[in-house]
């Protein structure tokens, strides 16, 4: 590796990162769609996004993850990897079609087998292993039977999740059932830019509730198979959703997109009921969510922590450009309006000071829960030298930046325990395709060669100095 990069942080922000345990958590994160490949391999079969991928348009470039990273041939050097950047933990998810072809019956030995062999190489390499259960490749054939908007989805999840819980709880103690099941509802079913690509807002909402079912069934079961001390919880992608200006309009958009962004979430995970402004809002739609007696109590089985993904937060204006408060079809407007920030290759404001409100918010209203940043991270237009390094300053300020603000929100008495980098190396990145580069480490996709870069330098040795309470 190359020699560290100098600290691009101001002495405060370096001071908060010092004042970090040693016990923190420092991770990287990755799916498996974004960087298995071996698409068509060992019984696996098609996923919702072999599927999208195919769509003329659909995702840029006509990209897909047939081959990805080739994680799937390459698992043992990129553990490796891993080991080398000095983290402790390791967060992947596992292939639905993968391993259990078809979404229904029986595991396929062979896609538990690369599950197994990745599990026992990372407690070889003293690193933890954290399972996301579901990251977004819902087996095709559950898709054309009704996809997260039919209720029996949730059970089909819960099923699956027991055959990977019963094959690798021996060896994984931390589990996390879906990862933001905001975007797969919203995206995947309401906007349709992701994965199925359906644009059915009353469907999409549908997915909310059985999502949540799905996750509440799955940790009912693991909790009652455990047989040994387990780590249960679930990752949301949340963003602090604030007025743009005092004008009470502006304050309705932000508390509605927290309403749909958040609290649909939250509130039935923690206090097992949805919000009423909520549920109000949307029965002036003429929506319904589809709760059958009990579900409040499977999805508010007790989580032993909660996920959060952070890249960003929104100022929401109730107002358009125009004036008008509604659209054509009478639903209130919701506005992002910019700060005025720098932003990532993404268009994404980089807003550090979000993510300590965020988390004191989270631990205020929903207290009780330790919290593990489970993602974050940013695209930049890398520019590697002649030997592939890449010196990108932006990524390490903004993994700096992010930890100090975890830092000063566990100041503010927040009980936020780990941090994980997205991504451990750069990787399909969904609509994107190989055009966004999220890694620490790059990927030279014409050889496959994994050439950390100066963020993943500045990571390890700010992992070594907290370890060291150096
Ligand atoms: C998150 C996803 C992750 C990655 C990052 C950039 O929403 O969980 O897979 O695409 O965004």
């Amino acid at each position: 590796m190359n020699p560290p990069a100098l600290s691009p942080l101001t002495s405060a922000q370096s001071d908060l990162i010092a004042s970090l345990p040693p016990s923190f958590r420092f991770g990287v994160a990755t799916s498996a769609y974004q960087i298995e490949g071996a698409a068509h391999e060992d019984g696996r079969t098609a996923s919702i996004w072999d599927t999208y991928c195919r769509v003329p348009g659909a995702v840029a470039g006509g990209d897909t993850g047939d081959v990805a990273c080739d994680h799937y041939h390459r698992m043992p050097q990129d553990v490796a990897l891993i080991r080398s950047l000095g983290v402790d933990t390791y967060r992947f998810s596992v292939a639905w079609p993968r391993v259990q072809p078809g979404g229904r019956g029986l595991a396929n030995p062979a896609g538990l087998g690369f599950y197994d062999r990745l599990v026992d190489e990372l407690l070889g390499q003293g690193i933890d292993p954290w399972v996301t259960l579901y990251h977004w490749d819902l087996p095709q054939e559950l898709e054309d039977a009704g996809g997260w908007p039919a209720r029996d989805t949730a059970y089909r999840f819960a099923d699956y999740a027991m055959l990977v819980f019963g094959h690798l709880s021996d060896r994984v103690r931390t589990w996390t059932t879906l990862n933001e099941p905001w975007c797969t509802a919203m995206l995947g079913y309401a906007y349709g830019n992701q994965a199925p690509g359906r644009r059915d807002f009353p469907a999409a909402i549908n997915a909310v509730h059985h999502l949540l079912l799905g996750h509440g069934l799955a940790t009912q079961r693991m909790r009652a198979e455990a047989a040994g001390p387990i780590d249960l919880g679930i990752t949301l992608n949340l963003s602090p959703a604030a007025p743009a200006t005092t004008d009470e309009r502006d304050r309705a958009a932000a508390w509605q997109a927290d309403g749909l962004g958040t609290r649909i979430y939250l509130e039935p995970l923690r206090h097992g009921r949805y919000p009423s402004d909520v549920v109000d809002a949307l029965r002036a739609r003429g929506i319904e969510l589809p709760v059958h007696p009990g579900d409040l109590e499977t999805i508010s089985a007790p989580i032993d922590l909660l996920g959060i993904n952070y890249y960003t937060g929104h100022l929401y204006s109730g107002v358009d450009e125009h004036g008008h408060a509604e659209d054509v079809e009478g639903i209130p407007v919701q506005r992002v309006v910019p700060r005025g920030l720098p932003t990532t290759a993404m268009g994404w404001e980089i807003f550090p000071e979000g993510l300590t409100d965020l988390l004191v918010r989270v631990g205020q209203d929903y207290p009780g829960l330790p919290i593990v940043i489970t993602e974050s991270g940013a695209a930049f237009d890398d520019e590697p030298d002649e030997t592939g390094f890449v010196r990108d300053d932006e990524r390490t300020a903004y993994l700096a930046t992010h930890i100090a603000a975890v830092a000063a929100a566990r100041r503010a008495g927040v009980d936020v325990r780990g941090y994980f980098a997205w991504s451990l190396m750069d990787n399909f990145e969904w609509s994107y395709g190989y055009e966004k580069r999220f890694g620490i480490v790059r990927v030279d996709y014409d050889t496959q060669a994994r050439i950390p870069k100066q963020s993943a330098l500045w990571y390890r040795d700010t992992v070594r100095r907290v370890r060291t309470g150096g």
